[in-house]
């Protein structure tokens, strides 16, 4: 083989593997624009469609409340735990479902702010925060007596009767 030849192959072996490299990450971003799970969301006809189909995907105020019910049981195993940041981190969370729920659900807003969010959610929030044990089961009293009157005003009465709301109490 002539010299110059074997010196080509020599420099154009690296360029290859190089280019070759740049082809693979090609191929990711493509894969990346691919749809994820079985795209479920692809098969769609527009986005209209699309968003409409995952409005009904993300639910209304029940799977709001749904979060709120297992972080309110989180924040009293908390308060039983003496781990205030914890009590403070669910109640929070607590606040921003009740608020994703009326933007789904605008018709539940007047009573959430009325009997949680202006009536209790920053007093016991502050309760929370700062650190005193009887003063955040005081607070918890007060945020159970705000969720049970929530559900009267709501016509959901019945939610009232089940072990978080009828039996979880400050000691
Ligand atoms: C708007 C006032 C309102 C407030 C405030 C409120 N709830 Fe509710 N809650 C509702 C309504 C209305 C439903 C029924 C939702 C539905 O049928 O779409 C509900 C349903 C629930 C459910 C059943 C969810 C499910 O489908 O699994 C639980 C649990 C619950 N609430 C717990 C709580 C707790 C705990 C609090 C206080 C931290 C609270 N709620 C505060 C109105 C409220």
């Amino acid at each position: 083989m002539p010299k110059t030849v074997v010196l080509w192959i020599l420099v154009l072996m690296p360029v290859m593997a190089l280019l070759a490299g740049c082809s693979d990450v090609e191929v990711e971003r493509g894969a990346n624009a691919e749809p994820i799970s079985d795209g479920w969301l692809g098969r769609f006809e527009d986005d209209a469609e699309r968003f409409r189909a995952l409005e009904g995907y993300l639910g209304g105020f029940s799977s709001a409340m749904w979060e709120v019910g297992e972080r309110y049981r989180h924040l009293h195993q908390a308060l039983e735990d003496d781990n205030l940041p914890l009590a403070s981190y669910h109640f929070e969370k607590i606040g921003d479902a009740i608020r994703n729920g009326y933007r789904k659900r605008p018709a539940r807003q007047a009573n959430s702010d009325a009997l949680f969010m202006d009536a209790v959610f920053e007093p016991a929030g502050a309760a929370f925060a700062e650190g005193d044990q009887a003063a955040a089961w005081q607070a918890f009293e007060q945020v159970r007596a705000a969720c049970i009157a929530c559900h009267v005003a709501e016509d959901v009465t019945f939610m009232n009767d089940q072990p978080m709301l009828r039996d979880l109490r400050a000691p």
